[in-house]
């Protein structure tokens, strides 16, 4: 992560007459922040409906806190929800200062508190205190935010230690999924397989890199680039994923050839060695290809359909194999687990500063007060399209200067 990345720890003065710099010009002489949210009115392609409003937001009393976003990051879930095809719904309300309620695209971030009323103190929140969104639905693509402090989970000053914001504003979704889906299916012990599709994702490289600190091995399935230079970039792309701790990786063509029965049986000591989970973020056929080498019994865990094709499972995987087939969504986990949640996330941090946990490739989008709707639009429209060498992730106005 480069220097210029990494915030200041501090809470920003914020001068009341200004115009020298961004910070400045959001927040007015008698403690109005000005803020910029991308926002839809209704359901549909993120390109079509998401526009950027600005609104004022007034100084907060009793447990009213005043955000100033740091980083946010574009996840597929949030362009799912602004589709309208997601499960959690965002929160539509006036509160913006529009007559048609309006909704903030966006579901994970991190943000710094900037100013706070009494109640939201007595509650244990301070000015320059970073914080995450207690639940899905917020609204995190957005300068600056009115929150409640019920709606907050604050980060422990030594959980922030040497933590940039991007870090902090990405830890909670990818690498906690992840986190889960290995801790809590396959009862895995050190030294055993597991394989995965999806494995460039963000949560696919969180798990090659988790594994390796618990000791488990990975076999892990890319999908298979195409072009002229599509062998190349399947190399450079396999060296990458071992470069972080992946053990074995194959792209999908590969997993679904005859041959790969004897191979995995190759690189699991003559099949000595079981594959007791499987974690899955494509759905589709290679999804099935998968499910039919890993071992009787194994935990199948489902938590991504990005081939946007169904998981049809033949009924011999389940009479014969026993293949333990479930679901994971990580919003209904932390809900059920807060508690764990912020001393899973913590510990994410944790690897994260000692060098056993690396960021996965990011887009970082700068977002600047004068940054154009149109500029952010495109952005979170890029989502859509495969074969990305990032994650876009909006960084906020002056906040690594
Ligand atoms: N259930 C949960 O709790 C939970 C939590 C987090 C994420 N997720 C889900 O996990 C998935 C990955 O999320 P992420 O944030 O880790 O993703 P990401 O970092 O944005 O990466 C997207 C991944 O999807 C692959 N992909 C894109 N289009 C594809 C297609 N048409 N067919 C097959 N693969 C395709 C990409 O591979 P290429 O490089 O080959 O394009 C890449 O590996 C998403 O479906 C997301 O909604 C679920």
């Amino acid at each position: 992560m480069p220097p210029t990345t990494l915030l200041r720890r501090t809470t920003l003065a914020f001068p009341r007459t200004s115009t020298l710099s961004t910070q400045t010009r959001t927040i007015s002489a008698y403690g109005y922040t000005q803020s910029k949210a991308l926002t839809f009115r209704d359901y549909g392609d993120p390109a079509s409906v998401l526009s950027l409003h600005k609104h004022s937001i007034s100084p907060p009393h009793g447990s009213a806190l005043t955000l100033r976003f740091l980083a946010s990051p574009i996840n597929p879930a949030d362009i799912n929800q602004i589709q309208g095809v997601y499960p959690s719904k965002p929160t539509f309300t006036t509160s913006l200062g529009t007559a048609h309620p309006l909704a903030v695209g966006g579901n994970e971030g991190v943000a710094e508190v900037i100013a706070l009323g009494d109640a939201a103190k007595q509650s244990g929140f301070a000015k320059g205190d970073w914080v995450f969104m207690r639940a899905p639905g917020f609204g995190t693509w957005r300068t600056h935010a009115a929150a409640e402090a019920g709606q907050l989970v604050k980060l422990r000053e030594e959980a922030r230690e040497g933590i940039s914001a991007v870090q902090a504003g990405t830890v909670s979704v990818n690498p906690c999924t992840a986190y889960q889906m290995l801790r809590g299916f396959g009862n895995l012990k050190e030294g055993q397989w597991f394989m995965q599709n999806g494995a460039n994702s963000g949560v696919g490289r969180a798990a090659i890199q988790l594994a390796k600190v618990w000791g488990y091995k990975s076999i892990n399935v890319i999908r298979s680039r195409t072009g002229e230079d599509a062998a190349q970039k399947e190399e450079e792309l396999k060296e990458e994923l071992k470069a972080i701790g992946a053990d074995v990786v194959i792209t999908d063509a590969e997993l679904q050839a005859r041959e790969m029965r004897d191979r995995i049986k190759e690189i699991t000591n003559g099949g000595r060695e079981r594959i007791g989970l499987a974690l899955n973020c494509v759905s589709g056929k290679p999804a099935i290809a998968m499910a039919k080498l890993v071992g009787a019994g194994a935990d199948f865990v489902t938590y991504g359909a990005m081939s946007k094709q169904p998981l049809t499972i033949p009924a011999s995987l389940l009479i014969f194999k026993d293949i333990r087939f479930h679901g994971f969504w990580v919003s209904r986990w932390s809900e059920q687990n807060p508690e764990d949640k912020v001393k899973m996330v913590e510990h994410v941090l944790e690897l994260t500063r000692k060098g056993e946990f690396r960021d996965s490739p990011m887009d970082e989008i700068r977002w600047e007060w004068e940054t154009t709707g149109e500029e952010l639009v495109e952005k979170v429209a890029q989502t859509l399209e495969g074969y990305r060498s990032g994650k876009g992730v909006f960084v906020f106005g002056d906040s690594t200067k």
